[in-house]
């Protein structure tokens, strides 16, 4: 039994565990109810009266032995855990490379908030469209071209429903849901069945300007396009505008800013004239104002509409509109901005 006892011993001295488990087995093996320790203390019975003294003694000891062994290991299998752990350094900021704005949300971010310090709201409408809200509630005429295959995206005939043209529908939805006064600016992805360049794509941004109130007169409207260009293009930019035609406003305007390439001198951007295009604007015709169950008797409005891309490529310098559909990263990482 003294010689059993013995080599027990040794083979706790000698025991060394990788992982948990092993330990865990060891503890089985020794202090469980069928172990090696509890038959010890069983044949205990068995042993000379005059050695029990001794043989008591040494399963004691090498139960404790086995004890320590366990908290020995156990503590050392923790730590080694522990320390594979601590190799990371969680202070580390994440290797993650952050995204910067799209150039286009960017201008579109700014272009709003220029407009949200003179009292605009934001607007926004469904870029599917009925024939109703995209022409004939904006006057044109059923014959008109830009509702020719050439210009819309049809997506069912009869009745109508296409992708919208412009963002101008959305004014008659707003108008359609609010009696004035109204101030609010329209952004929104439009579409037109146009060859891709580098000045023309199927698809682009615009943002739309409406203001339906008492007494709004064009001096209102040229007063607030002569801040915003300033604001977005700097101090000294000028503007000038000229005659032209929206069936949806009269009398109807486009807006030239001076070139703030070449500052007005001329290049190759303004062709050499001094002066770049960057909206369409008027007063809202009573006709739109009446279609909206707006009484065009007591209420003038102004609206405006400009192409995102269009701002984006002269506050940028950008000369192909192109770029900013491709998703290239060595583009678009060059734009880091507050908007
Ligand atoms: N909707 C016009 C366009 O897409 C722009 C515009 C908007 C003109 C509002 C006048 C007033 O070209």
């Amino acid at each position: 039994m003294k010689k059993k006892i013995e080599d027990y011993l040794k083979e706790v001295e000698a025991f060394r565990a990788e992982k948990l488990e092993q330990l865990e087995q060891f503890r089985i093996e020794f202090l469980s109810k069928k172990g090696k320790i509890p038959a010890l203390f069983n044949d205990f019975r068995n042993v000379d009266p005059t050695d029990r003294k001794e043989v008591g003694q040494l399963i004691n000891n090498l139960k404790t032995a086995v004890q320590e062994k366990i908290v020995a290991l156990k503590d050392q299998l923790e730590e080694s855990t522990q320390s594979k752990g601590s190799d990371m350094d969680l202070t580390l900021p994440p290797n993650v490379t952050l995204g910067t704005r799209h150039p286009l949300s960017i201008v579109r971010n700014e272009i709003i908030e220029i407009f949200a310090r003179i009292g605009f709201s934001v607007s926004e409408g469904p870029e599917i469209e009925d024939d109703f809200h995209n022409f004939s509630a904006l006057n044109f005429p059923k014959d008109h071209p830009a509702r020719d295959m050439q210009d819309t995206f049809f997506i069912e005939k009869d009745p109508d429903i296409a992708l919208r043209t412009h963002t101008s529908s959305v004014q008659i939805r707003v108008m359609q849901s609010t009696q004035p006064p109204i101030r609010t600016v329209l952004p929104g992805r439009v579409f037109r069945n146009e060859a891709i360049s580098a000045r023309a794509h199927c698809i682009f941004h615009q943002v739309e300007g409406l203001c339906v109130d008492t007494d709004v007169s064009f001096a209102d409207l040229k007063q607030t396009l002569f801040y915003f260009a300033k604001e977005l293009f700097g101090e000294d930019t000028k503007t000038r505008f000229r005659p032209s035609y929206f069936p949806f406003t009269e009398p109807s305007a486009e807006m030239d800013i001076s070139c703030n390439i070449c500052g007005g001198k001329g290049c190759n951007i303004c062709k050499y004239t001094g002066w770049v295009e960057i909206l369409g604007c008027g007063m809202v015709d009573p006709f739109v104002l009446d279609s909206c169950n707006i009484d065009s008797k007591k209420y003038t409005g102004y609206a405006f509409g400009m192409g995102i891309e269009r701002i984006t490529m002269l506050k940028y310098q950008i000369n192909d509109l192109r770029l900013f559909f491709e998703n290239d990263l060595r583009f678009l990482e060059q734009f880091k901005s507050a908007y």
